[in-house]
């Protein structure tokens, strides 16, 4: 597996992917790309906007016009637009759920796929996500796809929240979690879904720590059969 190597990490929200997407492109020393983000950005964006994201020809001006910086290496993958880092912004609970209405978009979906294939071209990259490895690099050398209980998902949800004091409690957030699930497997276009071959990880009882060594274990078997 060499320096330009894609390794992907799919599955449902609060699975454990950031964490484990990070520490692996850390321990490789690949870039970690986020692909929520970018749906999240482009939910935020057209929010603000006001965009009707059905209407196609809104749609299209809207992307003809929308040129967010991305920042991304092993440590993070930062969205800027208009030269201004939104972070906290692209997390609310209406975020999200926005984001999984807009993620079931054809159109929509092309732009974030391309714009991931561009930040990968010639480096080594962990990618997270829904379609990483169905999809979007159906390539990649090893594809893994995390998953645990709804409840232990939300816990984790609620606890990243309020550590960004957006105050939310587990009921609503075991409610939210569970409509965008449905609404990522549901959808016409690129569902959730685990890709052939992948190896799946149920993280319910494992901490980050197990699950990186878990996935390294893995990438160093897929390695040594590889040369
Ligand atoms: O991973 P996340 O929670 O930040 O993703 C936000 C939403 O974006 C998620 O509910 C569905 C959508 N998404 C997607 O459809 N495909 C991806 N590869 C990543 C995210």
């Amino acid at each position: 597996m060499g320096r330009q190597s894609i390794i992907t990490i799919d599955g449902p929200a609060g699975a454990g992917k950031s964490t484990a997407a990070k520490r692996l492109a850390r321990a490789m020393g690949f870039h970690y790309l986020d692909s929520g983000a970018l749906y999240r950005a482009v939910a935020w964006e057209t929010l603000r906007r006001r965009v009707d994201v059905q209407d196609s020809a809104a749609l299209s001006a809207f992307f003809a016009d929308f040129k967010p910086h991305i920042a991304f290496d092993e440590a993070g993958f930062r969205v800027l637009i208009d030269g201004r880092e939104v972070a906290q912004e692209l997390r609310t609970p209406e975020v999200s759920q926005a984001s999984s209405r807009v993620a079931a978009v054809p159109q929509v979906r092309r732009w974030v796929t391309a714009c991931l294939r561009n930040l990968a071209r010639n480096r080594g990259v962990v990618a997270e996500g829904r379609d990483m490895g169905t999809v979007v690099f159906p390539e990649a050398e090893v594809k893994f796809f995390l998953t645990a209980d709804l409840a232990t998902r939300a816990a984790r949800r609620r606890d990243e929240w309020q550590s960004g004091q957006i105050g939310i409690d587990l009921e609503g957030t075991m409610r939210e979690l569970a409509t965008r699930d449905r609404q990522d497997e549901t959808r016409t276009v690129s569902p959730l879904k685990a890709p052939v071959g992948a190896i799946h990880i149920d993280t319910t009882s494992m901490t980050p720590e197990e699950v990186t060594s878990a996935c390294l274990a893995v990438i160093r078997d897929a390695l040594a059969r590889t040369g």
